[in-house]
């Protein structure tokens, strides 16, 4: 059942192209896109005025990309925030307001507790979820199911990049509904997205370079992730992949923040993780990005940079580079998630530790 591969996980980071493409399956409808359970009037969509992401963990990590694009999408304002810190807060919310609640498992606790709360002040609930008939879709407005199949490995991976690929979704039914796209337009940024599981099987093809750089540095103490933009939750999701599959201490940061703090910590050898933003993309972000790697690089950092093959500037400041084909901007992290997902097992590997089985995690938080 492990289909030849000797942990799930490693299954289920090979199944993320058919994921993607079955989450996508069947949402575009006359240049529409369709929800699942849509007890939302078309109406209650129109009058969304702001829109609030919740979830744990990996799924967090998948709101916080969701912002970006629905914000983008929208220009509706978005907020984020982990489901455990939203349920005790006195979130302004009211009638207007979309919560979407992120869940694999869509019986976390929290993410449950936080559905409660948004609803208890009359805002809407749209779930995004891979289980279906979970408590938390029963107990939503509308649905979007990600169709990634059982997720047996405790550390998510193939249902974050469905996660994110339904949540691009929300973002182009709310533009529609509130009119800022076209039909056109939204059926072009669908189409788009349809062309990224071929993407994720070209980087998948390419991963042994990846395997043999994680067992480089398979003894280090602690290795740094920086991103910015689309990249920086990445580099948050690289992060707690490393931390919990191989008991290392990994921290994702923001590269503005680097200066602010963080850089105290570059040390001679250290390794640091970097998504380096598209340089087809806004000048200014892949910019900026050059200039923290240098700024690490002088300070001892040693550089694995995963960029576009055709990225000149990031080769030059790059320890080891880790190519991914050219994706938009806003779709980039479907693409760059997958060689941490994979340097992450195979550090775990490399290390003795049963990746399906981290130590002192479960598959599904139902209890606080
Ligand atoms: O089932 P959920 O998506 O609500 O789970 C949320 C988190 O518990 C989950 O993503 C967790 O962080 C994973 N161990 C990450 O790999």
């Amino acid at each position: 059942e492990k289909g030849g591969y000797d942990y799930f996980m490693l299954k289920e980071i090979a199944e993320q192209p058919e994921a993607i493409a079955n989450t996508l399956l069947g949402h575009l409808e006359g240049g529409r896109i369709v929800l699942d359970e849509q007890r939302l009037s078309d109406q209650d969509l129109r009058d969304v005025d702001k829109v609030f992401v919740v979830a744990c963990g990996t799924a967090y990590h998948a709101g916080m990309i969701a912002k970006y694009a629905i914000e983008h999408w929208t220009r509706l304002p978005v907020e984020v925030e982990l489901a455990s810190e939203f349920r005790y807060r006195d979130p302004v919310l009211d009638r207007s307001t979309l919560v979407v609640a992120i869940s694999q498992s869509g019986e976390t606790a929290d993410t449950l507790e936080a559905v409660r709360h948004a609803k208890d002040q009359n805002a809407r609930v749209l779930a995004i979820c891979n289980t279906n008939g979970a408590q938390i879709p029963r107990e939503s407005d509308a649905v979007l199911y990600t169709h990634a199949g059982p997720e047996i490995g405790v550390a998510s991976t193939k249902c974050f990049l469905a996660q994110i690929a339904a949540a691009y979704m929300v973002g182009l039914a709310l533009a529609q509904a509130v009119g800022t796209k076209y039909p056109d337009e939204v059926v072009s940024e669908f189409r788009a997205l349809e062309e990224i599981p071929a993407v994720v099987e070209e980087v998948l093809e390419q991963m042994e370079a990846v395997r043999d750089l994680a067992r480089q540095y398979a003894a280090s103490d602690t290795v740094l992730f920086l991103g910015r933009h689309m990249g920086y939750p990445v580099a948050l999701e690289g992060a707690l992949k490393l931390k919990e599959l191989a008991y290392i201490h990994a921290e994702g940061f923001a590269a503005g923040e680097l200066k602010h703090g963080p850089i105290a910590l570059i040390d001679d050898g250290l390794p640091v993780i970097v998504v380096m933003p598209s340089p087809e993309g806004r000048a200014v972000l892949h910019s900026k990005m050059i200039s923290n790697v240098r700024e690490i690089q002088a300070r001892g950092a040693k550089t694995i940079i995963i960029a576009e093959p055709g990225d000149t500037a990031a080769a030059a400041v790059a320890d080891h580079l880790i190519p991914i084909p050219h994706t938009p901007t806003l779709l980039q992290p479907l693409v760059s998630t997958v060689p941490m997902q994979v340097f992450a097992a195979t550090v775990a590997q490399e290390r003795g530790y049963d990746v399906d089985k981290p130590r002192n995690l479960a598959k599904s938080v139902t209890v606080e």
